[in-house]
């Protein structure tokens, strides 16, 4: 029996990357997944991974800045897998560019997806969660909440988590619901990669380079985020809400 036995979890972005990984940590520990992504076939690769490891998991199709989609991918979670648990809010993208040449829909594409993505997502699963009085929701900042040179509509969205995470703490607290958020520092996924890209390097010259910076002297793995977001989704982390965990390989202010 995992710590996360007969919980079912929805981890949006899922498809790859740092979602993917957690939707296969969770599942580890026994929960059910909804596997989230701007497909269904997006999703499939993770999917597989979590059937072939002898868990439950279905693919939901829907773009987290959606309202309407949203509404109809959480009905299809709940229906299909009978509770609305645990909710990690991952999916994201970036659209990197100084301020004074960021286009405004670059701006709004980063803060719709992450930020308006997130409260979306939030408000579709609290309903289950308040009705069932239990429920689990991280939301995925970043260091560069803390800013970062070309990313202001990303390090907006990433610092406005943080508030959205302590005020929907506030408000759903008394439902039994815990809201926390994970900031990760340099982690390697693909969307690392393309930032490694539009520096002119490569992902393994990035990864030489950030590391003599951190701390830990090693760049992130999706699976340092997963295994700290496995924790707070259980209840060995009931009594945390609404903290912001950095997971940098040191202190969060050292690995920008
Ligand atoms: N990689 C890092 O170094 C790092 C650091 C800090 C925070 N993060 C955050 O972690 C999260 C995951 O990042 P990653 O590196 O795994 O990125 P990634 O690009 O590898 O994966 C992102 C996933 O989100 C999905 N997605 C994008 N837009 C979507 C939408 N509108 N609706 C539903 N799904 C959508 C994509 O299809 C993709 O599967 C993001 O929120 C990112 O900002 C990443």
């Amino acid at each position: 029996m995992g710590r996360l036995s007969g919980r079912t979890a929805v981890v949006t972005g899922a498809g790859r990357g740092i979602g993917a990984a957690e939707a296969k940590r969770l599942a580890a520990d026994g929960a059910n997944l909804a596997v989230l992504d701007l497909s269904e076939e997006r999703c499939q690769e993770t999917v597989e991974d979590i059937r072939n490891s002898g868990s439950k998991a279905i693919a939901v199709a829907c773009d987290v800045s959606d309202a309407s989609q949203v509404e109809a991918a959480f009905e299809k979670v709940a229906e299909s897998l009978g509770s609305m648990d645990i909710l990690v809010n991952n999916a994201g993208v970036i659209r990197d560019n100084l301020s004074f040449k960021m286009s405004e829909a670059d701006w709004d594409t980063v803060l719709d997806i992450h930020l308006k993505g997130s409260f979306l997502c939030s408000k579709a699963a609290q309903k289950y969660m308040v009705e069932q009085e239990y429920g689990k929701i991280v939301m995925t900042s970043s260091v560069v909440a803390l800013g970062n040179r070309g990313q202001a509509n990303y390090s907006s969205a990433k610092a406005g988590l943080q508030g959205l995470t302590r005020t929907l703490a506030l408000e759903l607290g008394r439902f039994n619901i815990n809201v926390n958020a994970v900031a990760p520092g340099w982690i390697e996924t693909e969307m690392t990669k393309t930032a490694a890209e539009r520096a002119g390097l490569t992902m393994e010259e990035m990864k030489e380079r950030f590391a003599k910076n951190i701390p830990l002297r090693r760049f992130g793995r999706v699976e340092d985020i997963a295994n700290v977001v496995a924790f707070l989704v259980s209840d060995d982390a009931s009594y945390i809400s609404g903290e912001t965990i950095y997971v940098a390989g040191g202190p969060s202010s050292s690995v920008i």
